[in-house]
């Protein structure tokens, strides 16, 4: 089976590039290790802090951001980081050309009942003059991304990967400690019968959404004439990978529980790299408005609804927002 250094260097990335993926991963590969090990490591539980985005940080939130940023910042390949766990950007090379924006823990909820979490970072190119104590370098679309990729801390650890030649799908050798490339290509089927929400926002959304479900809750003798399954796994890295792995719609709408805060998702650290490897896979990502990597994001932790997946369901829904 192939590794993940030489794919990447087929691919045409600079060396720069795989040994900045290459670091990411061996913060992920330590992260796998203490996820896998739970209760026995000591990093279960909440700690007494908040997040800037008002959230309870749990330990392994505030331990896989340590680790991540810690080894990015040393190995000098990075500019800057932008993390959903720090409050504002931190800076690192003045002389390195790229910036690295992650969800250090994604699925917080499922830490402790030992379910689905991952890692998702999202990798950009500055200019090499621009200032690393700049916040406003991150602001740029996700079509600027140079790569995205996801870890998965499920059964096995799984890498998701696009540097814009398709998405990739690894698996962690845990004997040996490398990925390996078992899934080349990934691409999600254009149809689906499989829809991915948090049921319990349904009132809190918008007509055109509502709407959506209900007809596909309707099933085989309503409006789209095919019954539908349901997942939901409160992880959006999980949902995603399910996604790419056998398609399916997936929807964070907008949703008026909290008027302050209409939308979950964030777009530089969640929606922008899994729009990104969904895209490169054949699907779609859109917030019902526009398409997600087309964005011009305005705040480094701003956040999008996000509806993605199979192209021609994703479509589907958009047609009940026009
Ligand atoms: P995080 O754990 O990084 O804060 O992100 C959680 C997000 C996302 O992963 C998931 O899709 C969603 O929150 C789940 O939200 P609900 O708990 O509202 O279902
Ligand atoms: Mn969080
Ligand atoms: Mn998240
Ligand atoms: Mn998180």
């Amino acid at each position: 089976m192939r590794r993940l250094p030489p794919v990447l260097v087929e691919d045409g990335c600079s060396r720069e590039l795989v040994s900045l993926i290459r670091t990411i991963l061996a913060a992920c590969k330590e992260i796998s290790f203490r996820v896998g090990q739970g209760a026995l490591s000591g990093v279960l539980g909440s700690t007494l802090d908040e997040n800037i985005q008002g959230e309870t940080q749990k330990k392994l939130d505030v331990l896989s951001n340590q680790l991540l940023k810690d080894i990015l910042l040393e190995s000098g390949y990075v500019k800057a980081i932008a993390s959903e766990e720090e409050d504002t950007t931190v800076a690192g090379n003045p002389d390195a050309k790229y910036i690295v924006a992650f969800d250090p823990l994604d699925g917080s909820s499922n830490i402790d009942i030992n379910s689905l979490v991952g890692t998702i970072f999202s990798i950009m190119e500055v200019d090499k003059e621009s200032d690393p104590a700049d916040p406003t370098i991150f602001l740029q679309s996700g079509r600027k991304q140079v790569a995205a990729g996801y870890v998965l801390y499920g059964p096995s650890t799984m890498l998701a990967l696009s540097t814009g030649k398709g998405t990739r799908i690894f698996t962690l050798d845990k004997t040996h400690g490398s990925f390996l490339l078992t899934h080349d290509y990934a691409k999600i089927p254009a149809d689906t019968n499989e829809f991915a929400i948090n049921a319990s926002n349904q009132r809190f959304w918008t007509a055109p959404m509502q709407q959506y479900i209900e007809d596909l809750l309707a099933g085989k003798t309503g409006p789209r004439g095919k019954n539908f399954n349901m997942r939901w796994i409160a992880a959006m890295v999980g949902d995603v990978h399910r996604v790419l792995c056998r398609g399916g719609l997936f929807t964070y709408p907008e949703d008026t529980k909290d008027p302050n805060k209409p939308y979950k998702l964030r777009l530089l650290y969640e929606a922008n790299p899994m729009a990104m490897l969904i895209e490169q896979a054949g699907g779609l990502a859109h917030t019902g408005q526009e398409n997600i990597l087309d964005i011009q994001p305005t705040e480094i932790h701003q956040r999008v609804a996000v509806i993605l997946g199979s192209k021609n369901e994703v479509e589907a829904c958009l047609g009940y927002h026009q």
